[in-house]
């Protein structure tokens, strides 16, 4: 509806965590609708899972809640995207303070490309503290068990997709906890 409160939750989302998943439920009891924008970089992507897959996941996990969630793509600036989508508000998760650096300055660059458009943090929930798409994914690639962390799905997902691949040589260095960022 036209006077529908809508947030845009952007990430890469590969995949979708337990920690989203509660970041997107509170979400909504602020905000009437919650787009999960996905961004894409075309020839610049090392995701473990295709765009068509991520958004799938999304919507399976958040299929029960009538429309109020969607799960959407975009390619360049995510103030333009937002711009497009009448959005004014960004929604991003804050876990440890390892996280504050980065998103402070990407809060402050899109406040400055669009100063109408508004960036709401959310701290994490405890249990999804330590919860990284990246973290998730060396995991499943190395044989452990992170049921729990994120949806029994995504968990059949990645464990297929690692049993397709094959361990060790399918990780890019870029997702091990070494890295300062653990999206
Ligand atoms: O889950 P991620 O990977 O930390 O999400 C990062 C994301 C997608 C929010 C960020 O890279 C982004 O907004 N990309 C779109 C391109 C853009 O607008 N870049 C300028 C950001 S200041």
């Amino acid at each position: 509806m036209a006077n529908d409160k809508v947030a845009i939750y952007p990430g890469s989302f590969d995949p979708i965590t337990n920690g989203h998943v509660d970041l997107v439920e509170r979400t909504l009891r602020v905000f009437d609708k919650v787009i999960v924008a996905i961004a894409t970089n075309p020839g610049k992507d090392h995701s473990l899972f295709t765009l068509q897959e991520r958004l799938q996941m999304v919507r399976e996990v958040f299929g029960g809640n009538r429309g109020r969630v969607q799960a959407d793509s975009f390619e360049g600036l995510l103030v333009d995207y937002a711009e497009r989508k009448r959005a004014t508000v960004i929604i991003r998760g804050l876990r440890a303070l390892s996280d504050f650096e980065y998103e402070f300055q990407m809060a402050m660059m899109n406040h400055r490309l669009k100063p109408n458009l508004e960036t709401f943090f959310m701290m994490t929930g405890e249990s999804e503290f330590y919860t990284s798409s990246r973290l998730v994914k060396e995991v499943v690639s190395l044989g452990g068990d992170v049921s729990g962390l994120v949806p029994a799905k995504v968990f059949e997902k990645l464990k297929y997709k690692f049993s397709r691949r094959g361990s060790r040589a399918a990780r890019p260095r870029s997702w091990g906890c070494w890295e300062r960022r653990l999206r």
